[in-house]
């Protein structure tokens, strides 16, 4: 087994201290802002981000500590392999969610739409690209059985409930 070493080269702060009570995807985090502060020595590198209006955020589920290879998912109780879900519990802690990019200031990124933790280090971010991240035709296995509603009943976490 190889072992890759990563550094952060930031952090991303957002309102989310409960894991159990934080949304499970951008999508059902609309508008909840957060930021991305970059650590100084990297701030070059965030030349014309600003022209784009959504990015992949790559990071570390810092607050995840078990793996597991079969897991039942947020929206179904039917246990499926991890790498056929989104959850925390990979080998690999990373985490990946695209989210809006309201500014850049510096090296802080305003965003929204954010489904991490406070806190969670930053190992990436990359533009969202029309061109090259949107599919036609996508087939989305067990999740095609999962309503919109109860999708977002449980990708909300009681969010709304406990932030009126
Ligand atoms: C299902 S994961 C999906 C995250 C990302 N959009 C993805 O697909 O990789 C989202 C959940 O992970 C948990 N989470 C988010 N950030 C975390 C962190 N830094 N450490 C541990 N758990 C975290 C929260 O409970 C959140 O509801």
């Amino acid at each position: 087994m190889e072992v890759f070493q990563f550094k952060s080269i930031g952090v991303i702060h957002t309102p989310h201290t409960e894991p159990g009570l934080t949304p499970i995807q951008p999508v059902f985090a609309s508008h909840i802002q957060g930021t991305v502060t970059v650590d100084e020595e990297y701030s070059d590198g965030l030349l014309d981000l600003d022209k784009f209006s959504h990015i992949h955020l790559l990071y570390l589920f810092h607050e995840a500590h078990e793996t597991k290879l079969r897991i039942s998912p947020y929206l179904q109780d039917t246990p499926h392999g991890v790498f056929s879900t989104r959850h925390v519990c990979r080998p690999n802690k990373i985490g990946l969610s695209i989210v809006r990019l309201l500014s850049v200031e510096g090296g802080t990124l305003h965003v929204e739409d954010v489904d991490m933790l406070d806190g969670s280090p930053l190992l990436d971010i990359k533009p969202f690209i029309k061109r090259f991240d949107v599919r036609e035709d996508v087939q989305s296995g067990w999740q095609e059985e999962v309503s919109d509603e109860v999708a977002e009943k449980r990708g909300l976490r009681g969010y709304c409930e406990n932030h009126e």
